[in-house]
Parts: C-alpha cells; structure tokens; sequence
C-alpha cells in the first residue's frame, strides 16, 4: 500500500479501505495524460521562477523516461499504488531523489484528475469523429452509387411510397452528420484548462495557468476554481453524444436485421460479418447488428449512472466523482468498436436489387401518385383518396397491383382513368417526380450529394484540437 498522505495517519488503513478506495485498476488509462500534464506543469513552475532550470530538466527528464519504460513494459503500473498519480510521482522520486518531491508544487489530485479526464475525453472525441467520418463515407460512397435502386420506403413498417437506397441511405448519412457536429460542439464547449485550480481555491504560488493552458492546446484556463475541479459536464455531454450516436446505429442496425431476414432478403451480410448457428445448418445471423443493437443499452447506462453519480454531489471535488472513469472508459471503447464494425459491415454489405424493387411494386406503394393522378385531372383530393382506396381494394381481392390492372378496370372504378396513368405511376415516375430539396427524385439527390460530400472534404482537413 503505497500513499501520498500518510503524514496526519498514525493507523494503517484497513485493506479493504485501500483497496475500495484505490482507482488505478481503471485510472491507469490516463497515464499518458497524467505524465503530459505534469510536464506542462513544471515547465510553467520554472518559467515562474518556482523551480530551477537544472530541477525542471530534471524531473521532465524522469518524466520521459518513466513514460518510455512504461510503453516498452519495462515499468509494470501496479496495484500498490494507490491511483496513477501516486504511481508516477513515486516512480520519479524513486528515480530522481528530491526534485521529484517538487513536482506536485502548486498542484492538487483534485486539479490534476480533472485535467487528466479532460485531455482524456477531448482526445477520444477526436477518435470517435474519424470513425465516425468514415461511416459517412461509406454512406456517401453507397448514395452515388444507387440513386436510382428503387426500394419501398415505410411508414409503421408498412410499405408506404417508392425511394431509392441512395435516399435511404441519406437519412442514416443526416444523422451521423449531426453527431460530427454535436462533437465538435463539445470540444469546443470544453477545452478549458483547470490546472491550477489547486485542490478547488487556487494556490499562492504566482502560477501562469494560461500558460499551462497554451501548452497543451487548450483555448485558456478555465475561471472558477472551485467549478474547475467538480465539474464532469463535459463527460455527461460526451456520453449524451455517444448514447445518441448508439441510438443511430440500433435503428440502423434494426433495419439491417429486418432487410437481412428470409422474408425481406433486401441484403446480404457479408460471411466476414456474419456468424452461423451451432444447431442450424442453413443460418447466417446478423450477430453484429444485433450486438451493436445490445450494446447501446450498455452506452445509455453510461450516462444514467454519470447523471446519476453527479446530481447530489455538494461543491467542490467529492470522492463519488472518482466513478466517472469505469462507466465512461467502456461506453467511449463500446461506441467505438461498434462505429468500426458497423462500417466494415455495411461496405462489404450486398444489396439485392432485384427484391428491393418488386418489393416497392408490390406492396401499392404508388397508390398516393395515382391518387394525385387524378387530382391533375380535376378531380378533388379527399374523392380521389377514397377512389384509390377503393381501387387498391380491388386489387387486393384479385391479387393485383394498380398497374397491372387493364384500362378497362381502371375505368369501372373511375372514368377520370386514361392510356397515362401508367406513366403516371411507374415506380420511375413516382421517384423522379420527387423533387423538392432532401428528396429522393435524381436531380434532388445529385445536390445533396454534393453538399455533403463538401461537408466530408472541409471537415477532414479542419481537424479541431488535432495535433
Ligand atoms: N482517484 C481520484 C479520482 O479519480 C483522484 C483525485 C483524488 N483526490 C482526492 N482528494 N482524494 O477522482
């Protein structure tokens, strides 16, 4: 059991204290931040005139060496420390004498984890954005290819009017789009510097937190103390950004599931995407979808337990606040892992165009275009509605579609009824005629295509806080 503060202590503390206490299972992950933020720190504590040129080279020196041993697994974090931070500050006086005990001048744990947190966050924020960024280019890349793959769209999963995969598609492409953006909305929201914000009332050591601040890419010191070290707002908006991102995916992942079944056979998962069933001969499951499905239970849970965690939390640094790391270390690996697999999955994904477009003929998807057809006609829209329905009715009892019904037919029900109402209401003419912006006519499509594509090319070479 290895302590920064054993000094007011006369008892050991009891082992089942330390070790319910200790974080540097999990809070290993921030080693890097943690060694990052303290050499920042020293340089600052040297430009001040707080430490010596000779003491500031010297500890970075420690520093570079510990975070090399530790990358090359010649320096093993272990359990005995109480959290990383205590690892590295004892690892350093170990290695360079006294002027290790200089380095936490100025500085708290509590200041110190919530710099560690954010450097954290803001470097997986970045790390979600391009896998993000590459899912939009997979969808990009499958709109330019099928703008003109007919496919039935729904409504209450009832076939509802002819689209396009292309238009499909640009649904899943809008809301990953937003997500990019709602991103960068929180870095930009976030990256605000708290070092040296002491254990929550600053320090009376001349610090330069702007400086700190500037060093590691952050817009500036944040400005209350006190804020500074209690607030994880910024994790409670990433994991919000992250549930929502999962959301997306489960609906997308639900309609791959639905489109993959025997009954739909709109797509085919890939064999390098699938997996068969131990009993079953014939199957191939959509185990990725349905785990990516899952798997946002897990990403939501996240950010209740966060929510939850931090809503009774007096000011300033709680030890409850230590809870922040588990849940949120899962949720940024879960997320992660399922944009990747998701992608890889839809890319090498085939689509049976066949099936999607008798699906689209089939199921009346044109019954709003003949009903408009006859409003062209003069005829009022509520009485063409009611003689479409009973149109449709017709053809369900004789097990047709509205245009494979002779002029004849169509004529009984209406008279209204001419040679081009079949024109009128091919699945072509019904896509195509589809022309407002963010619709799934060609001409409609071409153009979102090209904002969007511009949006991928400006946001690939804006690249935030990237180093
Ligand atoms: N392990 C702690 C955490 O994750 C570090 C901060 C400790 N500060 C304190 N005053 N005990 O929050």
């Amino acid at each position: 059991m290895a302590q920064l503060w054993g000094g007011r202590f006369t008892k050991e503390t009891d082992r089942m204290v330390y070790q319910f206490n200790a974080s540097i299972k999990f809070d290993q992950k921030l080693f890097e931040q943690d060694i990052e933020g303290s050499i920042a720190h020293v340089v600052m504590l040297e430009k001040q005139g707080i430490l010596s040129c000779k003491e500031k080279d010297d500890i970075v020196k420690g520093l570079t060496g510990i975070r090399k041993d530790v990358e090359e697994g010649k320096l093993l974090i272990t359990d005995e420390y109480e959290d990383i931070h205590s690892f590295v500050e004892a690892m350093l006086i170990q290695r360079i004498g006294d002027a290790g005990k200089k380095m936490h001048t100025g500085r708290s744990r509590n200041d110190q984890v919530a710099l560690d947190m954010k450097l954290y966050v803001r470097g997986e924020i970045l790390h979600i954005t391009k896998a993000l960024q590459g899912l939009l280019d997979t969808l990009l890349h499958i709109m330019e290819e099928n703008l003109t793959a007919y496919m039935p769209g729904f409504t209450h999963l009832q076939k509802a009017q002819p689209t396009t995969l292309a238009h499909h598609m640009g649904a899943y492409f809008e809301m990953f789009k937003r997500d990019v953006l709602r991103l960068q909305d929180i870095y930009k929201r976030m990256n605000y510097c708290p070092l040296g914000s002491g254990a929550f009332a600053g320090t009376t050591y001349p610090l330069d937190r702007a400086y700190t601040a500037s060093l590691m890419g952050f817009e500036g010191p944040t400005l209350n103390s006190m804020d500074s070290v209690a607030d994880r707002d910024y994790i409670i908006e990433f994991l919000s950004a992250l549930s929502v991102i999962m959301m997306h995916l489960s609906r997308f992942s639900e309609e791959i599931i639905i489109w993959n079944s025997n009954e739909y056979r709109f797509v085919e998962i890939d064999d390098g995407f699938s997996t068969g069933s131990s009993i079953m001969p014939q199957k191939k499951n959509p185990d990725i979808a349905e785990l990516v499905r899952g798997k946002t239970g897990r990403v939501y849970g996240a950010l209740m337990s966060m929510l939850t965690t931090m809503k009774g939390i007096p000011l300033a640094y709680n030890k409850d606040m230590q809870e922040d790391k588990e849940v949120t270390f899962d949720a940024i690996e879960t997320t992660y892992h399922c944009l990747v697999l998701f992608n890889g999955m839809l890319a090498t994904m085939k689509f049976n165009y066949q099936n999607m477009e008798k699906s689209a003929m089939n199921g009346f998807t044109n019954a709003t275009d003949a009903a408009d057809y006859l409003v062209n006609k003069g005829v009022p829209f509520r009485d063409a509605h009611a003689i479409i329905g009973r149109l449709v009715l017709y053809c369900i009892e004789k097990n047709s579609s509205i245009d494979a019904l002779s002029i004849e037919e169509l004529k009984e029900i209406s008279p209204v009824f001419e040679a081009d109402v079949y024109d009128a209401i091919s699945l072509k003419t019904c896509v195509e005629k589809r022309l407002t912006i963010g619709a799934p006519g060609l001409k409609a499509m071409e153009e979102v295509i090209r904002i969007n594509r511009e949006f991928l090319d400006e946001n690939r070479t804006k690249s935030l806080g990237d180093k």
